[in-house]
This record gives C-alpha cells, structure tokens and sequence, in this order.
C-alpha cells in the first residue's frame, strides 16, 4: 500500500500501489455508506476530535473512496447542479482521481447544527478551512489543492480535499509549503536499498523511478542478481555527482561453495569443474597470507570493455580475449563461518575489486575449485544497511531520501557567505587559499549545498553547479 502515491491529471492510478489497501465502511454527513482507507479513517477521527477540542470546529465527510463508477456519477451530478464548465474544472477525469486511492476525505463543516453540503456554501466557510489547516500534518494529512497553487495542481482550490500521505512527508511538505507535484519534480537524494536476490540494479532503478515518479534515478556500484544488499540509488541531481557516492571501499560478506568451478565463477554459471571437498583446508591459513595488494583478473562475464566490447559478448561468442588485470587492495578478510562444503567470509575491498574473482584466487591458494555461492554487500563508504530500505519498505512509502549533504558529509566542506553564493552559482572561480588538493563541497550560510569545487593550482573552481544561476 502506496501512501505517497500521486495521482492527478498527468498521473492516472496504478491500481498495484493499492493492493493491498483495506477500507473501512462508515457514514457521510448524509448517512450514507462511505468507504476510507483504514489508516486515513483513523487519522481523521483523531483530526476531528482535535478540532471540536481545540476550536469547536464539527467536521464530517461528504466523499471518500468513489470506484470509477462513482467518480463518473461525481462528475455528473455536479455537472447538473453547477453546469459543465464547473464540473470540468474541479471533478478530477475518471481513473485520475485522488478519490479511487482512498486516502483523501472531502470534509463537510457543521454550521447551525446541520453539515454543509452544497460547494457554494462550503466556499463560504473558507475562514474555518483555513483554521484546520495548520492541524492536518500532525495527523498526516495535507491540504490537497491549495489556494495559489492552482497551476501546480491543476485544480482550483479545494478548502476541503484533504489527503493521507502519512506523517513525517506530511509535515514536510506542511513546513515546505509544497504541493505533492513539486514535491516529485523536484526530487533529489539518495536512496539506500537493501537489494533481493535474483534482481538487477537497473530493476531496482525502475522501480525507484515509478513509485518516485521520476526518470532521473541512477545507481553507483552495480550489484549482480544473485547479490544482495546495499544498491544506493540516485535521484534528481544526486545522479550527477554519483562519482562521489562510489566510496572507494566497499564491505561484502560472501559465501564460497567448495569443490566446483564454473564459467562465471558463481554459482549460476556452467560447471567445469567438480570434485570432493579435501578435508582439512587451510582456510584460516590462507585468508591471514592473502596478498593484500595484488593484480586481479577480471572476470570475463563482465562488462568490463577491451577493445570496444563488452568481454561478455567475447564469452558468449566463444571469441578469444586476453582478460585484463586491475590492482586492487583487499583491507580486510576474515572468515566468519566454515561447513564441510561451504566458507563465509568478510572482507572489505577497493573500488573495482570483483569478490568472484577474488573467490577464484582464494580457492587457487587452497588447491581446490571454489565458486561464489551468495554474496552481500553491506557497508559503501558512507552508507550502511541501517540506513537502507527493501524494496516492499519503499512501496509502502517508509523509505525516506538522504540529501546531499547527508550523503557527502564525509567531504570537506567550505561555507560561503551571499555574496560568494552568487559566484558560486554561476560556476565563478573561487581563491583556494590554504586548502589542501581536493574536492570540496560549497554549503551557503544555511548549511545548503550549493556546488562541488574541486582544487587546480592556486584556485577553485566549479566541478558540479547543483543551483540554477542568479541573474
Ligand atoms: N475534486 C477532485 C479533484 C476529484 O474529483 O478528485
Ligand atoms: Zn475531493
């Protein structure tokens, strides 16, 4: 169940975000049957017990969830009160409306004992809609088409649609003062997904894309399918700087299979080679005398490119290919576990190291075949499994984005008064003063980053510009 999900003209529903959605039958101001999402129902009895307390105000609910059906027969019956023009603008197309999620309530207000009905009497009561607004985040809701931000939302305002998003992106927004759609458009950070098997980054990457509805998601340090663990994801302008999220060591925990080899050196690759397990391997012995700096052979299923192709289409086509080798550093190594078939170890590596060509070497030490079995990542530099989500987390919309300057704060960092913010958003070289080689991130005085700077001789300048420029 999607509580972030945006629905509006651009955007129909995607009836998968709602699955799993539960509503709860209860009455509208008429006495008729309505249905809520459970969750949004019991936000809003405690959002109504609140306003009688707090300010005598007497909500009640003229609309809740409608079917497709029931948004059509919306549409019609507005039309015949209020003529076409009306209807058109403030009755959401069918399949675009809000009103199929379940998780927004049009409020009525009490007034003389009765509950308002009619649109023209509600717009009356503006004053006290206005008074309930500052209430809505607190219970997770957000004033859903509001006063001013018509061209945004594409409706006229709505003193009394209000919507369930849940609480911390509620009051987000609340403090913000964004609307859902300027929330999306303008969506950048970092996500940190706890990534299943048998996925690849770049399906991890759609699926960020259409439940943050956005095109510009990345990834940095791509993860096989047979891997788990951490996948950090891109959004917005973060996926220009994915570089700098690439930590130069990554820490893996992998789990080795004695007594076979195969072509892709992990366990979902041709066998070439089986034979019985040896007892007594050196294990210990041979993980403590590994070479901590070495030239490693790339695995040739990979996408490593020699002479302009992939070396996996050299694999497939059975093509001759002199594999290339990379220095690579192994910082630590440590076995966790032994069976009589199987080893895990942990190990964190430099960036480029393949953990299967490292299983390779290893096994080589030991004098037997050996083939990557399971493999988690679970540490990329800054970013840990602590801060991750799984994917059914991030569709239910737990998942919350790391900022910029969340992400990068194991770099340097320079803060610069108004006036260098204005050189600084127009990409203006800086002086470099006494600063040391290295790149730097430029945070104006409100701890918001502004570019990334990188040293060049005796200045600084501008390597990435995240801000549009002043005029
Ligand atoms: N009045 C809102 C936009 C709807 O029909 O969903
Ligand atoms: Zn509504």
């Amino acid at each position: 169940m999607y509580y972030q999900a945006l629905v509006n003209k651009k955007h129909k529903i995607k009836e998968d975000m709602f699955q799993d959605c539960v509503l709860i039958t209860t009455k509208n101001v008429d006495d008729e049957d309505v249905e809520i999402e459970q969750k949004t129902y019991d936000a809003y009895c405690k959002l109504k017990k609140v306003l009688d307390e707090k300010e005598n105000i007497k909500i009640g609910i003229l609309s809740g969830y409608r079917s497709i059906e029931e948004q059509q027969k919306v549409y019609d019956e507005i039309e015949r009160k209020y003529g076409t023009s009306y209807a058109e603008a403030i009755v959401a197309p069918v399949g675009k409306s809000e009103h199929h999620t379940g998780l927004c309530i049009d409020l009525s207000i009490e007034k003389e004992g009765a509950f308002l009905i009619d649109n023209n009497e509600l717009m009356k009561e503006k004053e006290t809609y206005k008074k309930i607004v500052p209430y809505l985040s607190q219970f997770g809701f957000i004033l859903r088409y509001p006063e001013g931000k018509e061209k945004i939302t594409k409706y006229p305002y709505e003193p009394w649609h209000i919507r369930y998003l849940g609480e911390s992106l509620a009051q987000k927004l609340y403090e913000e003062e964004k609307t859902l759609e300027e929330y999306y458009e303008n969506l950048t950070g970092v996500l940190v997904i706890d990534k299943e098997k048998d996925m690849t980054s770049r399906d991890v990457v759609n699926i960020v894309s259409r439940y943050f509805y956005t095109k510009k998601v990345g990834h940095t340090g791509t993860l096989d399918p047979l891997a788990t663990g951490i996948l950090v994801i891109t959004i917005g302008k973060a996926t220009k700087i994915s570089e700098l999220l690439t930590a130069s060591y990554k820490e893996y925990i992998a789990t080795v299979k004695l007594g076979l080899e195969t072509d892709t050196l992990d366990i979902t690759g041709k066998v070439l080679k089986e034979e019985s397990v040896k007892e007594n391997l050196e294990i210990v012995k041979v993980l403590k005398e590994f070479p901590r700096n070495y030239l490693q052979e790339v695995p040739i299923y990979s996408a490593v490119k020699v002479k302009g192709k992939k070396l996996y289409e050299y694999a497939r086509k059975k093509e001759e290919v002199i594999l290339p080798k990379k220095e690579v550093t192994i910082k630590e190594l440590e076995l966790l576990e032994e069976t009589s078939t199987t080893f895990t170890f942990r190990t964190v590596v430099s960036k480029g190291t393949y953990i299967r060509s490292l299983i390779r070497d290893i096994a080589e030490n030991l004098k037997t075949p050996a083939t990557m079995l399971e493999l988690r990542r679970v540490k990329q530099g800054n970013f840990s499994l602590e801060n991750s989500y799984t994917l059914d987390e991030l569709k239910s919309g737990q998942a919350t984005l790391l900022s910029l300057e969340q992400s990068l704060s194991n770099y340097q960092s320079i803060i610069v008064d108004k006036k260098t913010e204005i050189k600084v958003k127009n990409g203006q070289k800086l002086a470099r003063g006494q600063k040391k080689d290295g790149i730097y991130l430029i945070l104006n005085e409100e701890k918001k980053l502004l570019a990334i700077y990188k040293t060049e001789k005796e200045e600084l300048v501008a390597w990435k510009v995240l801000t549009t420029p002043h005029c």
